[in-house]
């Protein structure tokens, strides 16, 4: 369906808890945030009943996030289940990693499309300062060279300044291995929503210097709004998630479900439309694609992260799922 810019609206994330294993410093407060009451949870029925109602509008792709979402109990069926849902044609996952060498094979027969992973460092120390937990980035650099020889696998490294030593670092996994390796700009939302990002610019001119053959990538690379770029010796490529200094939003196609199940048209507003009564009122398909259609139609013509006294989103990224 196309929403009142033009924008043909194709892909749906789902964000199935907003619990996590690590406090990463740019997400979560340290103390985590309030529990959400488990009947306040979609549950996966109602998750996948808006899924196939999602699909009569023509959104085939799915990505299923959290905060962390492997921690939910049943999320490798969840997925089996979405998967096998008629006209469901992709469906991802973004993971901090840690449970992935457990759950891989599962997930891999449940016919899981894609990974990607947060790792924002390669450093140990910086990762557990960052994370505020004893895992080490060894650990998920192990995981997400399991996963690069099983399936589709990108690495997502937020844009930090205490991390900026580990640009090149990060950025020559595209190197030695076979992923895409993605810096996203820290959005101003939620914990910590005072912190700095490095600019996107910035960091594309570092990569330059460090690969001066380094060319756009023009064919549409995932779904999501990173621009690509490549040289011949890379095996993956490299992404630049301009989401503070840029707008990507007239290229927009997606709508986000948070896991207690308000339907968000944009990441940087409240605004949305509140499926839970619904789903447990008694609606049927019809009433949810309405409801869904309504979403569509009120996304705006773009974020605004740059005007930061405009964003009236003031959840954690762990509650709404990236
Ligand atoms: P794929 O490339 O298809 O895997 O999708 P993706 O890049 O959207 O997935 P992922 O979950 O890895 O998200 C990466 C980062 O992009 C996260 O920090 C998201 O918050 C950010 N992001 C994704 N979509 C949007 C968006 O519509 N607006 C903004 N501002 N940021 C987004
Ligand atoms: N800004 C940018 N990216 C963020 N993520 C979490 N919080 C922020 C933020 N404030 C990233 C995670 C994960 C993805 C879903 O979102 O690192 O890779
Ligand atoms: Fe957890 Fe991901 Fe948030 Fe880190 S960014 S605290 S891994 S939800």
């Amino acid at each position: 369906m196309l929403d009142s810019f033009g924008r043909k609206i194709t892909y749906l994330r789902l964000s199935i808890t907003d619990r996590c294993n690590l406090r990463c410093r740019y997400c979560m407060p340290e103390d985590g945030v309030p529990p959400t009451a488990h009947d306040d949870l979609l549950r996966y029925e109602e998750l996948l009943r808006i899924a196939a109602a999602a699909v009569s509008l023509g959104i085939d792709r799915f990505k299923v996030t959290g905060g962390e979402p492997l921690v939910r109990r049943g999320c490798v069926d969840f997925i089996q289940h979405l998967k096998a849902l008629p006209g469901v044609r992709q469906v991802t996952l973004t993971t901090n990693g840690l449970l992935l060498p457990l759950l891989l094979d599962e997930l891999c027969t449940a016919g899981l499309d894609g990974v990607n992973i947060s790792l924002d460092t390669l450093n140990n120390e910086q990762y557990q300062r960052l994370t505020r937990r004893t895992h080490t980035a060894n650990e998920v650099l192990d995981t997400v060279r399991l996963c690069a020889a099983r399936l589709p696998t990108k690495v997502n490294a937020v844009l930090l300044p205490e991390t900026a030593d580990q640009l090149i670092p990060l950025a020559e996994l595209a190197q030695t291995l076979s992923i895409d390796v993605r810096f996203i700009e820290r959005m101003p939302l939620g914990a910590g929503e005072n912190d700095q990002t490095i600019r996107a610019d910035a960091a594309l001119d570092r990569l330059r210097a460090h690969w001066p053959d380094l060319t756009p990538v023009n064919q549409p690379r995932g779904n999501g709004p990173a621009r690509y770029f490549h040289t011949p010796d890379m095996q993956g490529c490299l992404g630049l998630i301009d989401a503070v200094s840029h707008s990507f939003c007239d290229r927009c196609n997606r709508l986000r479900l948070t896991s207690t199940g308000l339907l968000k048209p944009c990441l940087c507003y409240e605004q949305g439309v509140e499926l839970r009564p619904l789903l447990r009122g008694g609606a049927d398909e019809a009433a949810l694609r309405d409801a869904i259609r309504a979403a569509i139609l009120q996304k705006p013509a773009a974020h605004c992260f740059q005007q930061r006294e405009s964003i009236t989103e003031h959840k954690s990224m762990n509650q709404i799922g990236g």
